[in-house]
């Protein structure tokens, strides 16, 4: 989705604004530009097409300003195009203006702003913003900073939607006024000088200590100074938060893609995760939670609401929570969720589960249980993103920062916390189940077989090499192994472009099984010893008429059977999604890599999904 890089300082800001935007190409873009303040107004530099476009761009390096604001556009209202490309300025090029969001009624504010003699030169909602900050300054008595600042009010008070919003004027050279609604949006702050940025990594070199803001807080930016305001504009203070995240890990490292490197970094991830939540032989603690068991007892129904990955490791929250805690647990996808009018009420827990913790509809979702009065637990990868804002409690994964769109580290660190998670319900549940000091080990041998499972894996690259080039290939599991077949098969067509279906394995017969004909492409993942030999004979079926198989297994198979098996290491039931994901993971990406595609920044996808 749209990205927003924005810098006041004493250096020469567009360099800085273009590497930032460069930063934040793996959120998905098809258009770039930046805008500065000059000595002659406001600059204007902007194209469809690569960030690094922008370099080639006529009076690029003659720009000297030291404040200015940048954008990535992903779009939304109207085609990919110069025109429609940020930043946007209003009729008197007074004012300049870059948005992330959706504006709800711009259609009706386009009108209003025609009658009163403003045009648009682009098809974009984001237009009338600027339009409407000159409208209203022209109305201020005041035209000092305060008058700026009001007009931005009067202006965000009409808007309908979601936005985070850079704001420069080319009256106030030494300053930038920033809001934000529904839309992320963090400054960090240097010496002197202040960055914008819509997420952490994409300035994390610049600086370590961050200002989050809230819903319709507005900033004014200056070079050595943050002056924060609440909705009615009554100056308020906020302290920086210091970010963990080192720089590097928002680097290549030496990998070919960011999302290798991520593959790489799980066991790295899943140890912190972890952290000092679990120990052999003491209780399973989180200090962020306070939950009783008499509170416990008392849920009538836990629901974990998520998109994409983040819901498929909820699918195995699912059976982590059913199977040791005994407590009903549904799962949705989070866009079906909050239009469906769900039976919530005060007894219900709804867990939401994003890696950016700003994916639009997970939370929209929250915001309408909480209404309903369910009690409200986020689990996010990104300190202090919006969703933790309006959660009850939170929880942290810690996998560092995911910059591939194709999610990897975060999946399984969020299924690993789960399974700390479900056992500090039982725990707390005081639950009589001897296989939780089982967990506990098998939870701590992990991280070894994960750097195991990585080496295997790598096996699967022959098998990539020969069906690269297929139409479609299917996925089957039964079980908590029909939950990783979905997973292998979204990252499949997120990347490689592939058209790839998951089933249940014991669902062939009724419909999908027609699809099978000679040559085709099934992968299978059978680690469910219960269920083995119904997933052998279901895979027999599809082999029987002509189907290549690439089997992800922990059991004794005859390999002679399929064209591939990865054997990965055994381990508890419970975890094995962590193990038997790998191999699916770098299966996809190496026919990504066979294809010759942009692995990290896939056609269409944004790594995170802002609007809904
Ligand atoms: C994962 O590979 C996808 N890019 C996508 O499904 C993602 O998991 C989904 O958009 C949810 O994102 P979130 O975890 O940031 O909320």
């Amino acid at each position: 989705m749209c990205g927003i890089v924005g810098y006041i300082g004493t250096q020469k800001a567009s360099p800085i604004l273009i590497n930032g935007l460069i930063r934040l190409e793996y959120r998905g873009y098809d258009s770039a530009g930046i805008s500065t303040i000059e000595k002659e107004g406001l600059s204007i530099m902007k194209d469809q097409g690569r960030v690094k476009n922008l370099y080639s761009l006529d009076g690029i390096n003659n720009l000297e300003g030291t404040i200015g604001i940048a954008h990535t556009r992903w779009a939304t209202h109207g085609k990919p195009s110069k025109e429609n490309s940020h930043p946007h300025l209003d009729n008197s090029k007074t004012f300049g203006v870059v948005h992330n969001g959706i504006i709800e009624n711009y259609n009706e504010l386009r009108e209003n702003l025609n009658k009163k003699g403003y045009t648009f030169y682009s098809e974009t909602d984001t237009e009338v913003i600027p339009n409407l900050i000159h409208y209203y300054y022209t109305k201020e008595a005041k035209k000092d900073l305060s008058g700026f600042l009001q007009a931005v009010k009067n202006a965000c008070s009409e808007l309908k939607g979601s936005f985070a919003l850079e704001i420069i004027c080319k009256h106030y050279p030494d300053n930038m006024i920033v809001v934000r609604k529904d839309s992320p949006l963090v400054i960090g702050k240097g010496e002197n000088e202040n960055y914008i940025s819509s997420d952490i990594p994409a300035i994390l070199s610049f600086t370590k200590n961050f200002y989050l803001i809230n819903d319709l807080e507005y900033c004014i930016l200056s070079r050595n100074n943050a002056q924060f305001y609440d909705k009615d504009l009554n100056p308020i203070k906020k302290e920086t938060k210091s970010i963990e995240w080192n720089a590097s890990s928002a680097e290549k490292d030496g990998f070919e893609d960011y999302m290798l490197k991520e593959i790489y970094e799980q066991p790295i991830a899943i140890r912190e995760t972890v952290g000092a939540r679990l120990f052999e032989n003491s209780k399973c603690t989180f200090d962020e939670l306070n939950f009783t068991k008499e509170y416990l007892k008392n849920i009538n129904k836990i629901y974990i609401v998520a998109c994409g990955t983040a819901m498929h490791a909820g699918l195995v929250g699912k059976n982590m929570i059913e199977k040791l805690c005994r407590i009903q647990t549904e799962v949705d996808v989070a866009s079906e969720f909050r239009y469906r009018n769900p039976l919530i009420d005060e007894k219900t827990l709804c867990i939401f589960i994003s890696q950016s913790g700003e994916t639009a509809d997970t939370i929209a979702a929250l915001k309408l249980s909480k209404e309903k009065g369910a009690k409200t637990l986020a689990i996010t990868n990104v300190i202090g993103s919006s969703i933790t804002r309006e959660a009850d409690y939170s929880l942290y994964t810690h996998a560092g920062p995911e910059i591939a769109v194709a999610s990897t580290k975060a999946y399984t660190s969020q299924v690993i916390l789960f399974a700390t998670l479900s056992i500090y319900f039982a725990e707390t549940l005081e639950v009589n189940n001897s296989s939780i000091a089982t967990l506990k080990n098998d939870i701590l041998e992990l991280p070894k077989k994960i750097e195991d499972t990585l080496k295997i894996s790598e096996n699967v690259k022959d098998f990539a090499k020969q069906v690269y080039q297929e139409k479609d290939i299917f996925f089957l599991g039964r079980g908590i192994d029909e939950t990783v077949a979905r997973e292998g098969s979204l990252k499949l067509k997120e990347i490689s472009y592939i058209h790839a279906e998951s089933y249940p394995a014991g669902e062939l017969k009724h419909g999908p099984i027609a699809l099978i004909e000679n040559g085709i492409t099934v992968v299978g993942v059978v680690t469910d010893k219960d269920l083995l030999e119904k997933s052998v004979s279901n895979i027999q079926e599809v082999i029987t008429r002509g189907a290549k198989t690439l089997i992800i297994t922990n059991q004794n198979l005859d390999d002679k059977m399929f064209n591939e098996v990865i054997n990965i290491p055994c381990t508890n039931s419970l975890l094995s999604p962590i193990l038997s994901i790998i191999p699916l993971q770098l299966f996809s990406y190496y026919i990504a890599k066979e294809k010759g595609l942009d692995v990290d920044k896939p056609r269409n996808l944004a790594k995170s999904v802002t609007v809904e």
